[in-house]
């Protein structure tokens, strides 16, 4: 097959993992006969740096124009001024928006000889492998922000038709798995989960009458994420708390840097990152997990080309290389050889060779 992705490798880290995710695409697209070519634009503050714009007009074109869009990371102290009229942030919200991606699936397994670098006591891993559906284009990140000398406030809006449909991906990937969906939200007190609930509740029964549904308030989801992940199958929540559990539950599998993340709207062009973001604690020294980035690849090769052989492969191969002991730093628990994001990339590319 052809292909065309667009590279943002952004800032940090950013372009240290998107290295890494498309030497394994060309591995992939010689060992399975497929073409793939990139196309490489600016971003967030690698954007205003070169363009003052965190998201330059030819970045918006390149990506309407490609099958999938790989992302690395934005932001950084470099552009952290919060007074600043410009911010990296606006780039990647833009993105979204833009390419009308509305619904983030943030996977979460436990590679097993990964529990030890998980702070969570290794029974309560057992099992563990939960699907995040989280809900991206909507709520209080993009309502009306208004900020006076002494007050401020942020609009949470929700309107019947973003719920409906992020409830409908969310149940269809439920269907795929276990067939058990939670709703997250806060309807004791939110009048935006209020609405949340009603419409989750209606869609399901008129649409998904065999998925079994929970209604579970924040609060309660994110004690329980630590105390029973493994009982968890799909979670679909709005966007701010997706945010949070989405990063509490990247604890589960050891690191920020293991775990990706597919952007999917109505089209199949589709944007992909890992959930991490620009690390400028570790940017620059070749250290980073590549891991996160190398998923969303996966995902990718699923969600927007329908290569499901090479996706499962391409998992298999850091399933494996896991297991086989290849550690970057932030998954080290004993005294294994530390491997750079080169290295740990040809670990994984080595095994994806026939
Ligand atoms: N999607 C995105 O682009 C995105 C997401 C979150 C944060 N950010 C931005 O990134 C900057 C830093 O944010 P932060 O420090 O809160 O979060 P972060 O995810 O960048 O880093 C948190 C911690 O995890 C570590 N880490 C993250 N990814 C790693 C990897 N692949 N390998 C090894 N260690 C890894 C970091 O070194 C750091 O200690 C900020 O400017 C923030 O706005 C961007």
């Amino acid at each position: 097959m052809d292909a065309l992705i667009t590279l943002l490798p952004g800032d940090g880290i950013g372009p240290e993992v998107t290295k890494s995710g498309r030497s394994i695409l060309d591995t992939i697209g010689k060992e399975f006969g497929h073409n793939f070519s990139f196309s490489e634009q600016h971003i967030g503050g690698s954007g205003i740096d070169h363009c003052n714009d965190p998201l330059p007009s030819n970045t918006i074109s390149s990506c309407n124009e490609s099958n999938a869009v790989i992302l690395g990371a934005v932001g950084g102290p470099k552009w952290d001024n919060p007074n600043a009229k410009i911010r990296p942030e606006q780039g990647l919200l833009g993105l979204r928006a833009a390419l009308k991606v509305f619904a983030n699936i943030r996977p979460v397994q436990i590679i097993p000889s990964l529990s030890n670098a998980s702070p969570l006591k290794n029974h309560l891993l057992k099992d563990v492998d939960l699907l995040v559906i989280r809900e991206l284009t909507g709520g209080i990140y993009f309502g009306e922000k208004k900020r006076n000398k002494s007050s401020a406030s942020d609009l949470c809006i929700y309107h019947d038709y973003e719920v409906e449909r992020i409830i409908r991906v969310a149940a269809k990937l439920a269907k795929t798995r276990k067939n058990k969906l939670c709703s997250v939200d806060k309807a004791n007190v939110l009048e935006t989960s209020r609405l949340w609930r009603d419409i989750t509740t209606k869609t399901m029964s008129s649409e998904f009458p065999d998925t079994a549904i929970e209604h579970i308030l924040v609060d309660a989801a994110a004690m329980y994420l630590i105390n029973r992940p493994a009982d968890f199958d799909v979670i679909v929540t709005e966007n701010m708390f997706g945010d949070i559990l989405t990063d509490e539950a990247s604890m589960l599998s050891g690191s920020m840097g293991m775990l990706p993340s597919a952007s999917l709207g109505e089209s199949s062009v589709g944007l992909y990152e890992p959930i991490h973001g620009s690390a400028p604690d570790i940017a620059g020294k070749g250290i980073a997990n590549p891991c996160g980035m190398i998923g969303s690849v996966a995902l990718l090769l699923r969600h927007s080309l329908n290569l499901n052989e090479e996706a499962d492969l391409l998992e298999q191969a850091i399933y494996d290389a896991i297991e086989g002991g290849a550690r970057t730093a932030d998954i080290a628990t004993n005294n294994e050889n530390i491997l750079s994001t080169d290295e740990m990339t040809n670990v994984i590319i080595n095994r994806l060779k026939k």
